[in-house]
């Protein structure tokens, strides 16, 4: 039981890195202090946190196969991450994305080619071995399927002791109207600062107490606020909080709520509070932000 699995399902993608010291005019031509390329997509960036954090994790979403899904299979080997799930794909190209980090604003800017590679569906889904995981994280994208890989899970839970039970999360990130459909499907709900300014709310707080009644009988409800910290939900209504922990100096915010949610997936899924994964989900991520990629966030 204690051995037992996270999977996140969602993108992975190439990020080809710029640092720069100013955020460049458009039609400009310029020089970046240092340009890297590193393994991105949220759910892959959360298993990244997770190995690092000591879980035992795994990935599933879709590649295409060629040199840079090369370079993406040795990252997730070198970080010891369970790559199985793994579609892989005869038509379309692995997603890339092109990245502006600039350490002056705390800025990330994010332009990604993710145009006909497609996503994993509940068939691939239908090939894990449920018994090796204890919480599978979907970050949202193709909803529908997803639904119906959560209905799977829901299926195999309803056979088992609590106890043994898969904890679901979801995260509803990108304004999208499909992806609002996974709000009552997962135990813990993660929504974006984007997704609730879109709805009307100003602060984590009041978008929790907005949107709480989307979410399932039971579930906690999420959502991070960049250097506010986050807050969150649970049945009792009752709203919790954590403060940023900034870093000394800000370098890199890419990944940041990526990271959170690796760190608040951990604690709640070793039997933590909300209280104790929230703070901890904002630790690390404000030492993420205070480093280069994810070497040294711990
Ligand atoms: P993203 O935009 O990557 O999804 P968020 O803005 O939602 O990330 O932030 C997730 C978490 O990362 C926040 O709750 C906070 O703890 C931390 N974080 C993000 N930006 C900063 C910052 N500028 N300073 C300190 N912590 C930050
Ligand atoms: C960070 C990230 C990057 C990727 C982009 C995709 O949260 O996952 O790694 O390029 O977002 O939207």
């Amino acid at each position: 039981m204690c051995d037992k699995k996270i999977l996140c399902v969602g993108l992975v993608c190439l990020d080809i890195i710029n640092v720069v010291d100013r955020y460049p005019e458009e039609d400009t031509d310029s020089r970046c202090q240092s340009q890297r390329w590193q393994r991105g997509g949220n759910a892959s960036n959360s298993c990244t946190v997770l190995s690092l954090l000591g879980a035992p994790c795994g990935f599933m979403g879709s590649l295409a196969p060629g040199p840079v899904a090369d370079y993406i299979v040795g990252d997730f080997t070198k970080c010891g991450v369970d790559i199985s799930g793994i579609a892989w794909r005869r038509q379309g190209e692995t997603p890339c994305a092109c990245c502006v980090v600039c350490p002056a604003s705390g800025s990330r800017t994010v332009v990604l080619s993710d145009t006909n590679l497609p996503d994993a569906t509940s068939g691939d889904f239908s090939k894990v071995d449920l018994s090796q995981y204890k919480w599978i994280h979907w970050e949202g994208r193709n909803a529908g399927e997803q639904v119906k890989m959560i209905q799977q899970v829901e299926l195999y839970n309803s056979t088992l002791p609590q106890q043994h039970k898969i904890t679901v999360s979801v995260e509803i990130e990108k304004t999208r109207e499909p992806l609002y459909q996974l709000f009552c499907h997962g135990d813990v709900v993660f929504v974006s600062k984007d997704v609730a300014m879109h709805f009307g709310f100003s602060s984590a707080d009041a978008a929790l107490r907005g949107l709480y009644s989307r979410v399932k009988k039971g579930a906690v409800l999420i959502c991070a606020w960049a250097e506010k910290g986050a807050d969150a939900m649970g049945p009792d209504h009752v709203v919790v909080h954590s403060n940023a922990f900034p870093p000394k100096a800000l370098v890199d915010t890419l990944g940041a709520g990526d990271t959170f949610n690796a760190a608040v997936i951990f604690t709640l899924s070793n039997g933590g509070s909300l209280q104790e994964a929230l703070t901890f989900g904002c630790q690390v991520a404000g030492s993420k932000c205070g480093v280069h990629g994810y070497d040294g966030i711990m």
